[in-house]
């Protein structure tokens, strides 16, 4: 049977390596994204999937994006909240918008996704969501008070949303990528990067195929005893317990 999944954020960066493997692997999928046309468009062309422009932000944007998901490939099995944002900066110097745009964007975008497809995926047993939190949920990161609030709220949200829906064939975990080889991450001032990577033991960044594998193996039909758990995937910056 194929199974059908529904990524947020799923034309670039991390997101885009997960819709590829998702793919590769025999899933239906929907991507999301939020502005970037040519983006958007090379991953329909190269990959062959359904492309969903909206907000994540907007609890309503999520409705309308699911409900289009659903028309065109059927019931979504496989949820995962990838969507996320930067807007860096100490908090001494930060901006209202600043803080309010990423909670937006990276958690209250959980609770507008996941509304939408908990009640389908309850009634029909069966559920797999993957949520993206960040190495700098678990340890902070200077200059990502709002960051690593949200990726740390993505976790509580993850463990209760997991306790809640255990019996119903619904897994919930997440991922704590730690830096990858992205537009976002190589968007970090040049200096400070180099001293993260200096701080990364294995040495490098990570490629986004390294997260969208763990992304396939927690939404595996046969991974339904791993729920709560939070997959750690940092190449021993933070070694997380
Ligand atoms: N690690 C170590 N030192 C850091 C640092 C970091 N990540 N970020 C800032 N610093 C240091 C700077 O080197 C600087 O030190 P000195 O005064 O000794 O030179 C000091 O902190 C102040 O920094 P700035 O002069 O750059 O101050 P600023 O106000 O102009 O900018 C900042 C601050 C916005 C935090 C900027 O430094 C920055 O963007 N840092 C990177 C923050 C970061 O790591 N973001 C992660 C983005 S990728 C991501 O989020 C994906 C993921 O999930 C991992």
């Amino acid at each position: 049977m194929s199974r059908t999944a529904f990524v947020t954020g799923g034309t670039r960066g991390i997101g885009r390596a997960i819709t590829e493997r998702l793919v590769a692997d025999g899933y239906k999928v929907a991507a999301g994204y939020a502005g970037n046309e040519a983006a958007a468009e090379a991953c329909a062309k190269d990959l062959g999937v359904l492309i969903i422009k909206g907000n994540v932000g907007d609890f309503e944007a999520c409705a309308a994006a699911v409900r289009k998901a659903e028309e065109a490939l059927g019931p979504i099995d496989v949820l995962v909240n990838n969507a996320g944002i930067t807007r860096d900066a100490m908090l001494h110097k930060m901006q209202l918008q600043q803080w309010n745009e990423v909670i937006q964007a990276n958690l209250t975008s959980l609770f507008n996704m996941t509304r939408q497809v908990i009640d389908g995926m309850r009634e029909r047993g069966f559920g797999r969501i993957v949520n993206i939190s960040s190495i700098n949920g678990q340890k902070g990161q200077m200059g990502q008070t709002n960051y690593s609030a949200a990726k740390a709220g993505l976790i509580g949200f993850t463990k209760a949303l997991a306790q809640e829906n255990a019996k119903k064939g619904i897994t919930v975990n997440a991922i704590a990528p730690g830096y990858i080889d992205t537009e976002m991450v190589q968007a970090v001032p040049q200096n400070v990067l180099e001293g993260i990577i200096s701080s990364i033991p294995v040495g490098r960044l990570g490629s986004a195929s390294e997260i969208a594998r763990c992304v396939a193996f927690l939404a595996a039909d046969d991974a339904g005893f791993i729920t709560g758990a939070t997959l750690t995937v940092n190449g021993g910056q933070y070694i997380a317990t």
